[in-house]
């Protein structure tokens, strides 16, 4: 069985964590966090607000080992990614869920023996041999030559498999997309300082993201067009986007136009969308119910297509909605490419 590493056990390593239980793909034998509560981590990982309480599954804490269903998870506290011993746990690939730009530049250094790969679960402008998205340029991955790969963002899993399918099919001129994402842990309860708590010692520029994360929506720039473009090099001409922080908890949407080449009808895109769920399964999935983004709380898919939104104005301009689970759903994408890396 394939063994993973984890560095950075936070939202992204434990969800990581957690699909694993559900999937029971791989083995987790090393988890890695400059917090160095073991017990706490152990504590998250079974009481999730999220996503609830692990009720079958057994955690327990034993020296340093985290033990799941007697399952034993090894637990080391270094702050550089290239000093835990990855290789005497015999990991094949290194996830590094830490957003720690450091760990990022370290990663080809932890490549050797066991180690073959390490999945960066952010779209850094250096240090990365290639973003790999399924479905949209995965089959560019050069197993020989690509080592260290970004997995890229959540906003950019969900929107790039419906972009590429657009542009394949239909072309796409131009296009202007909004994410409404949920708040992140560096945001503040009450209005504060820019100081980020996920990534020490960064600052954020922008002033309205040291107000209260409850009760606005919160104006931001985003990364997706830059990630976008490491992964689909063309849409850099064509796609511009920009975001809100929403006070929700949890799952994103996307909520966007592309103006087509090619005039078409909206039975034509609904077709090419069918297709594309069957050739690549698990990336997007249509829906037609009436339901809000909580609903999609769990949601395995890179995104949902809300077809109720789906719409052809005068067959050229193409509005659509998606919806993900930010952290679930990438997480699960995440989860999937690793035996395809290997
Ligand atoms: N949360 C999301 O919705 C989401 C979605 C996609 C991608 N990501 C990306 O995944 C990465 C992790 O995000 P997250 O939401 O899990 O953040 P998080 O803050 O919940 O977790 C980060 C973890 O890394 C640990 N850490 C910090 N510095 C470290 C270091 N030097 N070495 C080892 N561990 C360290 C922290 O203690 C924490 O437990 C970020 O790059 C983020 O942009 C997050």
């Amino acid at each position: 069985m394939i063994k993973i590493g984890i560095n950075g056990f936070g939202r992204i390593g434990r969800a990581l964590t957690r699909i694993n239980l559900r999937h029971q793909k791989y083995r987790i034998v090393a988890v890695n966090d400059i917090d160095e509560d073991i017990h706490n981590h152990a504590y998250l990982l079974k009481y999730d607000t999220t996503y609830g309480k692990l009720r079958d599954d057994k955690v327990e804490v034993e020296g340093d080992l985290i033990k799941i269903n007697g399952d034993s998870i090894k637990v080391f506290r270094e702050r550089e990614i290239k000093n835990v011993p990855w290789d005497e746990m015999g990991v094949d690939l290194v996830v590094e869920a830490s957003g720690v730009f450091q760990n990022v530049k370290q990663a080809h250094e932890i490549i050797n023996g066991s180690v073959k790969k390490v999945i960066v679960t952010h779209a850094p402008n250096q240090g990365i041999d290639f973003s790999y998205m399924y479905g949209v340029n995965s089959d560019q991955y050069d197993k020989s030559r690509h080592h260290v790969i970004s997995s890229s963002i959540c906003d950019a899993n969900a929107l790039g498999p419906f972009y590429t399918l657009i542009e394949r099919e239909f072309g796409i001129d131009v296009g202007e997309v909004t994410t409404l994402h949920p708040w992140l842990s560096y945001q503040n309860l009450l209005d504060g300082t820019l100081q980020s708590v996920s990534s020490p010692g960064h600052l954020w520029r922008d002033y309205a993201l040291g107000r209260s994360s409850i009760g606005s929506l919160i104006p931001k720039e985003t990364t997706l067009c830059s990630a976008m473009q490491k992964v689909l090099p063309d849409s850099v001409e064509k796609l511009h986007a920009s975001s809100f922080r929403t006070p929700t908890s949890i799952v994103s949407s996307i909520d966007g136009v592309f103006l087509l080449e090619k005039s078409t009808t909206l039975e034509k895109v609904q077709e090419a969308l069918e297709a594309y769920t069957e050739k690549y399964p698990g990336v997007l999935k249509l829906d037609g119910r009436s339901l809000i983004s909580i609903d999609y709380l769990g949601n395995e898919n890179a995104a949902v297509v809300d077809m109720r939104w789906l719409y052809l104005n005068k067959g050229k301009m193409l509005k659509f909605v998606l919806w993900y689970d930010n952290e679930w759903g990438y997480t699960s994408r995440v989860y999937h490419i690793i035996s395809r890396l290997l």
